[in-house]
């Protein structure tokens, strides 16, 4: 465990650490036995990682004298649902979890968010770790205490705020993960660095070859930096009422909408946030809030990174459509986060509709 980074998420009873290094997953059992009195636990694990991670970190638990049961799930966003999360309440209760048992989640994003949803629900909450296994969950999943499942109708309408108790996040794991994977993370660190830290922003666009290469030192640090900036938001507005957490909005009023038009599945969710700051800029410069060299950085650094910048070929009236249906948007109005320099946002709420066609077009969404 010698250099593991530590990200305190500060949100008083319900704080807990993010920790980060190499080679750690065979360290977690002691940890998580310190934390509680929890010595039973069930390892929900990607069918992706059940080979290599899942074991390590379910015989960790074990050796620390947790009494441990394995769940895989199969890869993929389908696994999101009310059905395996029943399954894994089964799982639950034929490993006999009782009150302060443990859930553990190895995998990425939708792992997490699936064994995150299961310990919000099972007997009213149990507590949980989380084990990120994608570089996406590392930097940004992992924080914030957003767990849910998917509805037939739209992504993460059934869940809750359930803060982990502990995040335990090996760089050695994204040695494995596919490049689309480990871009789509790094756009959400890109997002990280433009909303809120310009030097971390500035970390990104030089270490650019060392965070392709997947080098632990620049993963270490790629992974601190997000957490830390993500951490700093969510103790501000824990359950995104205050409106510090819209933020983190950057790019995806785009976002969501390329990927409802695209099909789910088509763009990766961190592809369609490059494409969506890169238009959240465009905006912005529209509006003499932004510069042509900060645009022109921020549309190479993506580049770089084997990121889109363009708008794949779909039509403008479906992404208007699909946008005026955004979440986000208050009283129909859609609500944009642009940026204002490297490391500060601000949000307009009067953008017209003719100002966003105008940019769509220009990047490539079709018009007739
Ligand atoms: N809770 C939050 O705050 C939050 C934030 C962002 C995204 N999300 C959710 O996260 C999900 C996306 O997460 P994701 O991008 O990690 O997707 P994912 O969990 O589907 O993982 C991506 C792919 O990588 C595979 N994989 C996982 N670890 C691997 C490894 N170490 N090596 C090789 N392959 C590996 C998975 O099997 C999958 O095919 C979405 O459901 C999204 O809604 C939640």
């Amino acid at each position: 465990m010698m250099g593991m980074r530590t990200v305190h998420v500060n949100l008083g009873a319900r704080s807990y650490d993010i920790r980060i290094g190499v080679d750690v997953l065979g360290d977690i059992g002691p940890v998580v036995a310190g934390l509680g009195p929890g010595r039973r636990a069930l390892v929900v694990a990607d069918a992706a990682v059940a080979d290599s991670h899942a074991p390590m970190v379910a015989s960790s638990l074990h050796a620390a004298g947790i009494d441990t049961h394995l769940a895989l799930v199969p890869s993929g966003e389908t696994s999101k649902s009310l059905g395996v999360a029943s399954r894994l309440y089964d799982a639950c209760l034929d490993a006999g979890l009782e009150r302060g048992c443990w859930i553990a989640a190895v995998g990425g994003g939708v792992v997490g968010d699936l064994a995150g949803f299961v310990a919000a629900t099972y007997l009213r909450g149990v507590p949980w770790v989380q084990v990120p296994t994608t570089l996406l969950a590392q930097l940004d999943a992992s924080v914030g205490g957003k767990v849910a499942v998917d509805h037939p109708r739209g992504k993460n309408l059934i869940g809750a705020f359930h803060q982990p108790r502990l995040v335990w996040c090996d760089v050695q794991t994204l040695d494995s993960l596919p490049n689309p994977e480990l871009a789509a993370g790094l756009a959400e660190a890109v997002k990280h660095g433009l909303l809120a830290d310009a030097r971390y922003y500035a970390f990104i666009r030089r270490s650019r070859a060392g965070l392709l290469a997947r080098e632990s030192a620049a993963m270490i640090r790629l992974v601190a930096g997000s957490c830390r900036i993500k951490s700093r938001i969510v103790a501000q507005d824990e359950r995104e009422e205050g409106g510090a957490r819209m933020a983190l909005n950057l790019g995806h009023t785009l976002a969501h909408a390329l990927e409802a038009v695209a099909g789910y599945g088509t763009m990766r969710h961190g592809e369609a946030v490059a494409v969506g700051m890169v238009a959240a800029g465009r905006l912005a410069l529209r509006r003499g809030l932004w510069s042509h060299r900060w645009q022109a950085g921020l549309e190479e650094v993506l580049t770089s990174l084997h990121l889109p910048v363009r708008i794949p070929g779909l039509a403008l009236s479906e992404l208007a459509a699909a946008m005026r249906l955004d979440k986000k948007a208050v009283d129909g109005r859609v609500r944009w986060v642009l940026p204002v320099r490297p490391g500060q946002v601000t949000v307009a709420g009067d953008v017209a509709p003719q100002e966003v066609a105008e940019v769509l077009v220009a990047l490539g969404a079709q018009s007739s």
